[in-house]
Order: structure tokens, then sequence, then C-alpha cells
């Protein structure tokens, strides 16, 4: 029986750990967050992505804890740690380096190690390799190490790890085979690359894509405000064309871990090589943008109702960075509601996903309370449980940066 190891049990590695004990296999979970090792201890999840019940069925496969030596009677070992930015907007590789450090403490011949965290290209070779082989194990010869992106869409049901092809690149053909037969146990199919850097290149080609397509949505929306033309109808019209266009939708900015953080690995690497990336500097300063345009959006709102921002009441609907989710990772929601505050807005949310945020001292509060004792009601992030249309009837403004009401031909309606 395989026995995997998942070092970080995040976002990424939870939802992993649980696919490879539902194949069958043991698996050894380290995490230095001893609370989320305690919360799996007692059979509890802390991600929406995974159930309880999910956990319970798999409860004597995974084995939780805060030591690396555990890893050493594991067959393979995948790393998920978290790759942030600097305050400087640089890669802060210290969460992966430090982990990197104290599983080549416990590396045994033989064993696999997979990257999984998003970074530019030359992180593994350059810096997971070197630190592995620092006990005397050789990769490639004694062990096997690749890179493989994790792709899952969190909150989405229609492409789970399962169905989503996993892309694989190795140190050496060999490392690429061993990556590859593991995954085949919990994805239909393994796409093979031929080098650990086109690996690591694929997820950023990837969330690039999705941040510059966004950004270019996002300033066609800026400009058909101006020019009074409904940017939902005209993204709607487009999306009838069967080949050669590709639907996004413009928003109040990007949120969540990966697409305001992972292009700008890539800048920072291309540095080195004397290449600025335009497309993506381009795409991150009007995606930076987008939260003032809604708060000038939201101003403008309550103008036309002759109410100043300082002193009136606004309610939020939807503060994570994407429906359905509860993450509130550089959501562009946290932004607008700092910018409202400082004008002196008085400002309340609701969000059937985050009950608390404790940034803003702000709790979640209900529809049937916020609505009525509010000046203007701002769609930032639309979840699927808020009826907009309702929000639309009993709001006295709405503000709707998501094109939520995009059926309604209410007057008290102002869209992106
Ligand atoms: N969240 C996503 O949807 C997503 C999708 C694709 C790729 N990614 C990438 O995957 C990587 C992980 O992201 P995530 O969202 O799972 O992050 P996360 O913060 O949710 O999880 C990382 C885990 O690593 C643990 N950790 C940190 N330092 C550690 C150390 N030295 N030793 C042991 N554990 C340590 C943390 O406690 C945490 O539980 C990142 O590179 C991210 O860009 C994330």
């Amino acid at each position: 029986m395989t026995t995997v190891g998942v070092v970080g049990l995040g976002y990424v590695g939870l939802p992993l750990a649980a696919a490879f004990a539902e194949a069958g296999c043991q698996v050894i979970g380290v995490d230095s967050d001893v609370h989320k090792v305690h919360e799996l201890a007692a059979g509890r999840s802390y991600l929406a992505d995974v159930s309880d019940e999910r956990l319970g069925a798999v409860a004597g496969k995974i084995h939780a804890g805060s030591k690396f030596e555990a890893l050493a009677g594991a067959d393979a070992v995948l790393m998920c740690l978290p790759t942030p930015l600097t305050p400087n907007r640089e890669p802060d590789l210290t969460p992966l380096l430090d982990a990197t450090r104290a599983v080549a403490r416990v590396l045994q011949a033989d064993q696999l190690v997979v990257l999984e965290s998003t970074t530019y290209p030359g992180t593994t070779r350059e810096w997971v390799v070197p630190l592995l082989e620092e006990w005397g194990l050789a990769a490639g010869r004694d062990f096997h190490v690749a890179f493989s992106p994790e792709r899952v869409d969190p909150g989405r049901e229609d492409f789970t790890m399962r169905n989503t092809p996993k892309v694989v690149g190795g140190l050496t053909e060999a490392c690429a085979e061993r990556a590859q037969v593991l995954y085949e146990l919990v994805c239909d199919s393994v796409v093979r690359v031929s080098t650990l850097e086109s690996a690591e290149m694929t997820k950023l080609l990837e969330n690039i894509f999705r941040s510059v397509n966004i950004a270019l949505v996002n300033e066609l929306a800026i400009v058909t405000d101006r020019m009074g033309i409904d940017i939902w109808e005209v993204v709607d019209a487009a999306a009838t064309k069967p080949y050669g266009f590709m639907r996004f939708e413009p928003g109040p900015g990007m949120g969540g871990h990966c697409l305001p953080v992972d292009p700008f690995y890539l800048s920072w690497r291309a540095r080195e090589f004397d290449v600025s990336t335009e497309f993506i500097e381009l795409a991150g300063k009007i995606n930076q943008q987008m939260p003032y345009h809604c708060v000038s959006k939201v101003a403008l709102a309550l103008n036309e109702a002759a109410l100043p921002v300082k002193g009136a009441r606004i309610a939020i609907l939807g503060v994570s960075y994407k429906p359905g989710v509860g993450d509130t990772r550089e959501s562009p929601a946290l932004k607008i509601i700092g910018l409202l505050l400082d004008m002196g807005g008085q400002v309340r949310y609701h969000d059937p996903h985050v009950p608390a945020l404790a940034e803003f001292g702000l709790q979640s509060t209900a529809l049937q309370e916020l609505l009525p004792d509010s000046d203007v009601a701002v769609i930032v992030t639309a979840h699927p449980e808020v009826d907009h249309e309702l929000v639309a009837r009993r709001s006295r403004v709405v503000v709707d940066l998501r094109g939520a009401t995009r059926a309604s031909r209410a007057g008290n309606v102002v869209r992106l």
C-alpha cells in the first residue's frame, strides 16, 4: 500500500490528503499550525471543500501531526506550502524553504518529493533540490523530485481533482514517471511535460491568462460606463460567438491567494533575465484600480440620493473573494470596506460564508435586518444563496458590481 506524506494541510494540502486516503493510501499530514492538527485529530475539517463526513469516512487513514519525522515512512511527500509575496511584492519562499529543510532532515532513499506550490520557474531545481540534497542523498539517483501544480478551483463541483488533468514535470524521466504513477491514483488524466520548469510555468500561464483577461474586461467596463453602454449586455452578446471568444466578467477586482499574487512571481523572475512583463504589470494595475472605481460608483449613487458618503449607512453584500466560498484572502471587498470607512461611511455587511471580519471588528448581519436600515446596498460578491432581485426590491439604492441584477429594470440599481 502506498503511503503519502502531505506537508501543508491548507486549501491545497487537505483535499489532496483526503483524495489519497479515499484512494486507499495511508496519509501522513504535517502542518506547523497546531490548531489545524488538533482539528483534524478530532475529525473536524476547517475547510468548506472537505466536509466532516468526508474526513470521517477516511478517519483511520489520515494521520496529522506537526513532526516531520513521521514522513520517514512515506513513499512520496507532497509539498503544499504557501508562496506569498513580501510587502515589497517579491516572492517570499520562507515557508517553502523552511519546510523543505525539515523534509531534507528526514528524507529517505527512494522517496519521491513533489512540489505543488505555485512558484516561478526554477524554484524546484535551484532551491528545493539543493536543500533536499544537503544530507547526502542525490536527487534523481537516490530519490525522485517532481513539480505538479495544483489546479483545482475551490468551491467548484463540476471539475474536481479526479477529472482535472494533472500536469507533472520531473527532474528526470524516472522522476516524472514515478509522479505520474502516483497521481494516477487520484486523477483520471496526467499530462507529462519535459521539465520541472515547464510544469512550474504552466500554472503561471493559466493564472496570468485569467488575470490579463479579467483586467481587459474591467478596463472595458470603465470605458462603457463613461459611454453609457451596459457592459453586462455586451459580454452576454459577445459570449454567443461559438468560437474565438472566451467569457470573462468585470468586477470589483481580483482576490484569492492565487491571481493577485502568482503573476508577480513571474515578473520578479523575468527581471533577472532583463525582461519586463508588461501584460502582467498592466493587468495588475487595472485590477488594483477597480476597488477605487467601484467606491466612486458608490459615492455617485449616494450623491444621486442627495447623501454624502460620510455618515451613509452602507451594506456590503458578499465579502469573500468569490461566490460560494468563505475565503477572504485578498478579497476586493476588504479594500472597498476600508476605503468607505476612511471616507466616514457606516459600513455593515452580509455574507453567508463569512461570519466575522475581525480586521474591521464587523460581524455578518442578517439581510432582513441590514437592508431596511441601509442607505445603499453594494453587491461585491454575488453568493448563490442571496436573492439579488429581492435585494434590489428591498433596498433604497443598489450598486451592483457583479451584474447579479442584470434582469432587473428597477430604477434604484446602478451597475458596474
Ligand atoms: N488555494 C488555492 O485555491 C490554490 C490553488 C492552486 C494553487 N495554490 C498554491 O498552493 C500553495 C498552497 O496554497 P494553500 O492555499 O493551500 O495555502 P494555505 O495557507 O491554505 O496552506 C498552507 C499550509 O501550510 C502550512 N505551513 C506553513 N509553513 C509551514 C511549515 N514551515 N511547515 C509545515 N507547514 C507549514 C500552513 O499552516 C498551512 O496550513 C500555494 O503556493 C498556492 O499558491 C493554491
